[in-house]
């Protein structure tokens, strides 16, 4: 290959490009530009030197010890180097490494300081032309990515991963930027009895020795690496899609998630072939710290979303958009971290509509309308810069950027896109982004050079946008769509007429309503709602022990804000079990909010060790939790 115009790029920065790709950096093609604009992209959050030497393919060889809670592996790497190249540099956090070979000598090897978030450099000699390189290490038992689950009355224990962000290197010594891709294979020993799990090509059989091999052809980012290991089932649910899930769950799993080859034909219909064969979803303990990670060909979920009436499912689609946005074409770092998530709840809401009709999808995009105003208002008290599509989230943890602005205000920008040029002419577009920048990353800088040549090549539409105020400025820009959603109004209506006493508790159309209804119905009661008020709600309509679990939080967070004690049992029992942050954040924020901080540290100090560090690590902020405690 062509080595020397591959890394044109200056040495430091990322180079995404591929080689045949690379063979046209000399052209001065639009598209040539692009490239080399994409040479500079410097990723803050990882110590690799892509432009000097690079991963291509990983093949990993690994042990799962539950007793000492630690992975013992062999990360062999095939690489690629420039032409002056001196050393490879992979990113390590709380890894013990105990040697390295390049092309199969040993070799020294530099392990630098740790700092925070970031973790530690792994440095490695090598000569330009070096082939492989394999690092032999142990994680540590306080892993950051890891969440060991353990085994309780006739449940089996259980081990998850949770890469991205940056996680992955406290599992494996990686080149952990999303710039940088490579293929897998690996062969992994776990207890018998236990099934393994990777993003990878996956069994449907528990193998009788506990060892179990992977294979990952199309190339990801290091934040897409996936391991889970449990007593799971497999079940199929359509031509290219099964759920996989623990013996208590699997049957629910499997009603839940029955329209999941639906969601995949939708998606395929609206922007382009599936890329990855087959999509699966595998249900986690209810430790997950997020609905869902969008970890390729098995998505990781949340049981919180198995509701008996599938009323759950957009996580699903959420997760199977992100196979286009994010996984195809992936965000080059962290800042640009709304070109995965902002096109992504787009896309959910398309397949929602698609599937489930313009009605439900219009009350998602409602209450996703109410959730960010909420929080630009919170964030711009806060830091205003926060509220900018483009983040800057140097020398911070990645995980701040993961608030409403990249879903949400990224949502409603590509909307407006939408609607400024034409859902047809945007729907070509955006089948083409995907096609055009596969396998690929993309930064902010170079997608919106990308789109004035493209989308928003007229004038005036580029005009209408105002693309430098969403992308750069802060806030909602006043040419935000609008939302309306006849449902939702009807339910404002309803709330209005109950608080003035005009409509009876028992009056309230509750069994009409769907989850969207309910939950919007409850998370907007008055903060100063009485306990008599919810009591009678409860008495009625039995709120309290709904089996929908987004509605169980909004009631739950009222609940805390009203001091209704008959619900505090059940808040107990959920925080214990449930890790999910989107749920716990509110909820241990009202208890702070309302005075009831002995609650909140009683119950998280029971909760916390089944906590993954996603959830202690924001937990632990917002309710001073002494950093000395593990
Ligand atoms: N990729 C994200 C989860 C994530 C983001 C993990 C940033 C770590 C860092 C995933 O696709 C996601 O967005 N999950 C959401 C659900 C979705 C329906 C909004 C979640 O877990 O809440
Ligand atoms: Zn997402």
């Amino acid at each position: 290959m062509t080595v020397a115009l591959l890394f044109a790029g200056c040495a430091g920065n990322h180079d995404s490009s591929s080689p045949s790709e690379s063979n046209d950096a000399g052209a001065s093609s639009a598209k040539a530009q692009r490239v080399r604009a994409m040479n500079q992209v410097t990723d803050h959050h990882s110590y690799a030197r892509p432009a000097e030497a690079r991963i291509t393919h990983l093949n990993w060889n690994a042990s799962v010890d539950f007793d000492s809670r630690t992975i013992q592996g062999v990360a062999t790497y095939d690489i690629e180097t420039a032409e002056d190249a001196q050393r490879i540099v992979f990113d390590t956090h709380d890894l013990t490494i105990h040697g390295v070979s390049v092309d199969g000598q040993s070799v020294e090897f530099n392990l630098g300081d740790a700092q925070p978030f970031i973790g530690s450099a792994l440095t490695i000699p090598v000569t330009p032309g070096a082939k492989q390189v394999a690092i032999d290490y142990t994680s540590s038992p306080g892993a950051n990515a890891l969440l060991w689950v353990e085994a309780q009355g006739d449940r089996a224990p259980f081990l998850f991963t949770q890469s991205q962000a940056i996680l992955a290197r406290t599992w494996v010594p990686v080149q952990d930027s999303p710039g940088v891709r490579f293929s897998y294979d690996a062969t992994v020993q776990v207890p018998e009895g236990l099934m393994a799990m990777m993003s990878a090509e996956n069994p449907t059989e528990m193998s009788a020795d506990g060892r179990y091999t992977f294979r990952m052809i199309q190339p990801i980012p290091a934040y897409l690496l996936a391991l889970a290991v449990g007593q799971v089932e497999y079940r199929s649910v359509g031509d290219r899609c099964a759920v996989y899930a623990t013996p208590d769950l699997i049957d629910k799993a499997a009603y839940e998630f029955a329209e999941m080859e639906q969601l995949l034909l939708a998606a395929e219909d609206l922007y382009g072939p599936y890329a990855w064969e087959r999509y699966d979803l595998l249900i986690l303990p209810a430790a997950f710290p997020f609905g869902g990670m969008e970890n390729p060909r098995l998505t990781f979920a949340t049981p919180t979303i198995i509701a008996g009436d599938r009323s759950l499912v957009s996580l699903v689609a959420h997760e199977l958009a992100h196979s286009w946005s994010g996984n195809l074409v992936t965000n080059a770092t962290w800042d640009d971290f709304w070109l995965n998530e902002g096109f992504t709840v787009y896309f959910e809401q398309r397949i929602m509509e698609a599937v489930y009709g313009r009605d439900v999808s219009e009350m998602l995009a409602t209450l996703s309308y109410q959730g960010l105003v909420d929080e630009v208002d919170a964030i711009s008290d806060l830091n205003p810069d926060d509220t900018h599509l483009k983040l800057h989230l140097q020398g911070r943890d990645p995980d701040d950027g993961m608030t409403a602005i990249a879903y949400d205000k990224g949502y409603f920008f590509l909307r407006l896109m939408e609607n400024t040029v034409g859902r047809e002419r945007f729907d070509a577009w955006l089948s083409n982004y995907f096609e055009e920048y596969a396998f690929k990353g993309m930064d902010t800088e170079r997608f919106v050079v990308y789109l004035k040549e493209t989308l928003l090549a007229d004038e005036a539409d580029l005009t209408a946008v105002r693309l430098d105020e969403w992308i750069y400025g802060p806030g909602l820009p006043d040419n935000c769509p609008q939302v309306s959603s006849a449902r939702i109004e009807r339910v404002d209506a309803t709330l209005a007429g109950w608080e003035a006493g005009d409509i009876a508790t028992a009056d309230l159309p509750w069994n009409e309503w769907v989850y969207q209804e309910r939950y919007r119905f409850l998370s907007n009661l008055a903060d100063d709602t009485t306990p008599e008020r919810m009591a009678d709600l409860d008495a009625v309509w039995g709120i309290g022990s709904t089996g929908n679990n987004e509605v169980l939080f909004a009631w739950m967070e009222q609940a805390i804000r009203s001091r209704y004690a008959p619900t505090y049992g059940r808040l107990e029992a959920f925080l214990i079990e449930v890790g999910r942050r989107k749920f716990l954040t509110p909820l241990y924020r009202a208890m702070k909010e309302t005075d009831q901080m002995d609650m909140a540290l009683d119950i998280y100090g029971k909760a916390r060790p089944g906590y993954h560090s996603v959830a202690t690590g924001t937990m632990d902020a917002l309710l001073d939790w002494p950093a000395s405690e593990g």
